[in-house]
């Protein structure tokens, strides 16, 4: 792949949408805008040896950036919990975050913030010889389908969890893996559900479910979307009622509507789940009022 000074990325000739051929890339890395070119990461790094890491995404949708503080804190809060210490403050990110967006030629964008645990030898007990490798990219947003907001996506189960399921952290291969499993299987995504037969979370959402006027998302084994957070708030605005508890997957499929959330998707109206129709098979009316009330008030 070559790579141009000007921060254009040109990917090989044989990748077939001509849309991929020029892709606008901002990159910061370790303290300082970076460009393609030199925004490599050693094969002795964690991140790449372990999935030793903690990351974030972020949305910016028409030159704004959503919820930046929030999902810094959570990235935060992930690197604290796996004792790696970043070297730049809360400030300090965010000011990084809006150079690097600043610096990109686009107005949709996905911000990814990462820190790995650094440079060491090659044992997961070896000492680590470097600091953190921190990087921030902007990179163009690749949206969900429309036709997943039109009609509703068709979900995949899966019984199995992501460890240290409240950080978003690098080693992403359950999610990765039963995300491709679905597809391969002709569904649109993945979600998971333990061994009790609770669903915790998608491979890259949170779900919530509408039984009447109640709304129910899981409490346990997920990480703390921040989409999640807000979509809480808007439903405390309305007449319904909040559950944030266990949810049987036995259950789940008897909602009357079902959708998930995410910094990249929204809201997604979820219309089948492993061969069974939800509801009635269409976007349900709270799953509208929420949507609505979320691009009212957000976008
Ligand atoms: C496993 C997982 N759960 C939930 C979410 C949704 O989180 P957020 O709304 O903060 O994007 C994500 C986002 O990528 C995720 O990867």
């Amino acid at each position: 792949m070559s790579l141009q000074q000007d921060g254009v990325q040109q990917l090989p000739a044989n990748v077939s949408n001509p849309s991929l051929k020029t892709v606008p890339v901002s990159i910061w890395m370790n303290g300082r805008a970076t460009a393609p070119e030199q925004a490599t990461v050693s094969i002795f790094d964690r991140g790449y040896l372990y999935g030793d890491g903690v990351f974030d995404t972020i949305a910016a949708w028409e030159g704004r950036i959503i919820w930046l503080e929030e999902h810094i804190d959570r990235f935060l809060a992930g690197c604290d919990r796996l004792q790696i210490p970043v070297p730049y403050s809360r400030n300090e990110l965010i000011e990084a975050v809006h150079q690097t967006f600043d610096r990109y030629e686009g107005n949709n964008g996905r911000i990814r913030v990462s820190a790995s645990r650094g440079i060491g030898g090659t044992a997961i007990y070896d000492q680590i010889e470097t600091g953190p490798t921190v990087v921030i990219w902007v990179k163009p947003l690749e949206l969900y389908p429309e036709r997943f907001y039109r009609v509703g996506m068709r979900l995949k189960s899966f019984t199995t969890e992501r460890h240290e399921a409240a950080v978003k952290h690098l080693s992403f291969l359950v999610s990765v893996a039963c995300m491709m499993d679905a597809r391969r299987e002709g569904f649109d995504d993945a979600f998971f559900v333990d061994t009790d037969g609770n669903v915790s979370e998608g491979a890259t959402f949170n779900i919530f479910s509408v039984y009447g006027n109640q709304v129910t998302t899981p409490a346990r084994k997920i990480l703390n979307g921040v989409t999640r957070a807000k979509v809480l708030d808007l439903i405390r605005q309305t007449q319904h009622q909040v559950n944030i508890e266990d949810l049987p997957l036995t259950r789940l499929l008897e909602a009357d509507e079902v959708f998930i959330t995410g910094s990249t998707k929204k809201i997604v109206p979820v219309s089948e789940i492993d061969g069974h129709t939800i509801g009635r098979g269409i976007v349900g009316t709270v799953t509208r009022e929420l949507t609505q009330m979320f691009n009212d008030q957000y976008f």
